[in-house]
């Protein structure tokens, strides 16, 4: 298994080595500024810490490695509340959802695209030159979900923010700490060696509740 500069697995890891990656900590309903953190891998889905029930989550196939690779996942996000972020794997790579909260929406309107390091929205459902501002890094009545590919586009370490008690970063968003990238709450890279924002995967909205990834 490939390895990032810090250790952490690049992508194509497995859900367990995701899991030993990252440190997951216990949903608490009564908390909702707590982050929870929850991975859901293609035929199986777990989560660290108590309440495990609270999640409904998915139903799941179980797929075969190549099928795995090839398909699209539904993810229920209606359990995830705001200030909460989940992430599941699809397709060998983690997927960021964060719920985010009217101030993390309000920092990510607030940038002035021109003075980023990376100008484009890398938003796979949008031109190659769309600009990164947080409309096109999100989705239309949308906006307090941003989803994103969870691998840092320096060296492919897979940032924090999305764990309890994770650093965010100079910006509230993911700080990857392989060699000190900071992702603003849009996942837009602001300071660090990463070249470019936080990849954002296709998906759609099934309802207000459920997304399909890819
Ligand atoms: Fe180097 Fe993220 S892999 S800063």
């Amino acid at each position: 298994m490939a390895a990032g500069p810090c250790g952490r697995p690049l992508g194509g890891f497995s859900y367990l080595e995701i899991l030993e990656a990252e440190a997951l900590v216990a949903t608490d309903a009564e908390e909702p500024d707590r982050r929870d953190f929850l991975i859901l891998a293609g035929g199986a889905f777990a989560a660290v810490g108590g309440a495990l029930s609270l999640w409904p989550f998915i139903d799941q196939m179980n797929p075969d490695a190549g099928t795995q690779a090839l398909a699209s996942i539904e993810v229920d996000i209606s359990p995830v509340k705001e200030g909460q972020a989940i992430t599941v794997l699809w397709r060998g790579k983690p997927v960021f959802i964060r719920h985010r909260t009217p101030k993390e929406i309000e920092e990510a309107k607030a940038v002035d695209v021109t003075t980023l390091r990376d100008e484009y929205a890398r938003n796979e459902d949008l031109p190659a030159d769309a600009l990164a501002t947080d409309v096109n890094r999100t989705k239309a009545g949308h906006e307090n979900w941003i989803i994103m590919i969870g691998i840092c586009t320096h060296l492919g370490c897979i940032p924090k923010g999305q764990a309890l008690g994770d650093k965010k970063g100079d910006y509230d968003g993911w700080f990857c700490p392989c060699h000190g990238s900071h992702y603003d709450t849009a996942g837009r890279i602001r300071k660090g060696p990463a070249p470019r924002n936080l990849e954002v995967p296709v998906y759609e909205y099934l309802s207000d509740t459920k997304l399909k990834i890819g």
